[in-house]
């Protein structure tokens, strides 16, 4: 599957894809009550930050958006390609892109949970009320030793 899948970039300042982007996100909140940000929210920071894109044809599939400091933003995968290794190549595309990798996740939202330690994030710290519902998140960062860094490290080299 993956050779037909195309890679695009918004850096910081475009919005081209963001339309795009929101759909998918939520079409995965509506049906999974996860990634639950406002409009308004995600449609300025997906402005501010660096987001990498992968597409099928011309259907986006996943995208991570990621600030200038390596904190991913957004993560999101089709639910009809998961389990494929898109959500890993999106995050080692940031983590080739900055020297830390970090991000939020909902403390209910076991699947992001199992996800970011399997591929080697390290839980910091519990936040309570972190999000507008009152939800709890805990805040995660790529484990210095973790191997995707290094596994990745090679693919990305120019
Ligand atoms: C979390 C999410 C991004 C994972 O994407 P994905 O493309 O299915 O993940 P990948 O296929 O790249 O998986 C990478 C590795 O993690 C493992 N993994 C993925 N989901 C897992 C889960 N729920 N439990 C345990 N391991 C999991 C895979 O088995 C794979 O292992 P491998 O490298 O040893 O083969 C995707 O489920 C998603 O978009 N969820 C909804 C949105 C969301 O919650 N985003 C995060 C918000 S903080």
């Amino acid at each position: 599957m993956s050779v037909n899948v195309e890679k695009r970039v918004d850096g910081p300042g475009s919005d081209e894809h963001a339309e795009q982007a929101w759909e998918l996100k939520e079409r995965i909140r509506s049906d999974e009550g996860v990634l639950k940000q406002r409009r308004r929210f995600f449609v300025d920071a997906y402005r501010r930050s660096k987001t990498h894109l992968l597409f099928l044809d011309e259907d986006l599939i996943a995208f991570a958006s990621a600030r200038r400091d390596g904190y991913i933003l957004f993560l999101a995968v089709a639910p009809e390609v998961r389990g494929e290794g898109l959500g890993k190549r999106l995050v080692a595309e940031v983590a080739n892109d900055h020297g830390s990798v970090s991000c939020h996740a909902r403390a209910t939202n076991e699947e992001a949970l199992a996800f970011y330690e399997h591929i080697g994030f390290e839980i910091e710290r519990l936040i309570e009320n972190y999000y507008e519902d009152g939800g709890e998140a805990y805040y995660l960062r790529l484990g210095e030793k973790s191997g995707l860094r290094e596994k990745f490290s090679d693919l990305f080299r120019r």
